[in-house]
This record gives C-alpha cells, sequence and structure tokens, in this order.
C-alpha cells in the first residue's frame, strides 16, 4: 500500500500549523484570563489568603525573608507583613515612581491591579483572612 497525501491532510497540516501560531496571542491581553470573568480587577473581596500572600510571596519574598532580609526587612508570614504593610513602609516604596531607586520591587511596578489589591487589604487594618 502506498501512502498518499490527500489535499485533506494537507489542508489539515496547514490548519493545525496556523492554530500553533495563533494561540499565543490569546494569552496577551484578556482581562478575563488574568482576573476570572466579569471582573477587571475585583477588590470588593480582597484576602491575605487567597490575594496578598501570593502578590508578596511572588514579588517581594525572595528578597525579603527569614534567610535574608535585604534592609533588614522580613516580609514572610502575616505578621511582618502587617506590620510593615499598617506602618506605611510597604505602600511608600510600591507607591514610588520606578524612575526612584527607593522603589519596590526593584524590577518593575507592581500592576495597578495588584496595587489596589494591596490598598484595599490595609485600608481593612491588613487582616489575616
Ligand atoms: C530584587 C530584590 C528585592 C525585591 C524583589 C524587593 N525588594 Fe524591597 N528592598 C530590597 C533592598 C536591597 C532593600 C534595601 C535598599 C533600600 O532601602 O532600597 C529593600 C528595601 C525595602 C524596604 C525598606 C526597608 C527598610 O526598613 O528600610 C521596603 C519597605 C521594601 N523593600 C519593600 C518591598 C516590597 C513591598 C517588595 C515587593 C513589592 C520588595 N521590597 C521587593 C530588595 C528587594
Amino acid at each position: 500500500m502506498k501512502p498518499q497525501l490527500s489535499w485533506t491532510k494537507i489542508s489539515l497540516v496547514v490548519f493545525l500549523a496556523a492554530l500553533l501560531f495563533a494561540a499565543p496571542s490569546c494569552t496577551s491581553d484578556n482581562v478575563d484570563d488574568k482576573y476570572g470573568p466579569g471582573s477587571a480587577c475585583d477588590t470588593a473581596v480582597v484576602t491575605f489568603s487567597q490575594d496578598i500572600k501570593a502578590i508578596i510571596g511572588q514579588n517581594c519574598e525572595g528578597c525579603h525573608n527569614g534567610n535574608s532580609a535585604s534592609g533588614g526587612l522580613n516580609l514572610s508570614g502575616h505578621s511582618n507583613i502587617q506590620s510593615s504593610a499598617l506602618g506605611g513602609d510597604l505602600m511608600n516604596r510600591i507607591e514610588r515612581p520606578s524612575s526612584d531607586p527607593l522603589s519596590m520591587p526593584p524590577g518593575g511596578p507592581l500592576s495597578d491591579c495588584d496595587q489596589n489589591k494591596l490598598t484595599a487589604w490595609i485600608n481593612q487594618g491588613a487582616p489575616n483572612n
């Protein structure tokens, strides 16, 4: 039996290749993918366990932890994060323009959504919720 390359097979391959190239563009600026359907940035219910822990963990804790506390600041765990947050230092550094050498994180600013979530949580008294 001789394998045959039919037009159906060729168009299937072309179609799959096109899909492969098109796929990454779907992940770009889709608000729903980032924040869940229906809400650009939901700051109505912000909790330490669901939101804040991850924001600080992903953006700050690498340099501010128990073993390596840059600037003498440990941001591991609720009580450490809470005291920096309520003391004002945390948002003071986060809200500085990235041109300011004191801005945190040093690699570039947090997203507006993350900043709004932090502010909402701090306004509630930075609870361990
Ligand atoms: C790449 C490492 C790095 C990351 C990531 C980082 N920091 Fe820092 N941070 C530093 C260093 C180094 C200092 C000390 C120099 C200075 O004061 O700017 C510092 C200092 C600080 C201080 C002042 C501490 C004090 O008492 O003087 C605060 C507040 C702070 N960082 C908050 C944050 C927050 C909040 C994040 C995450 C949004 C963050 N940092 C992410 C390296 C980092």
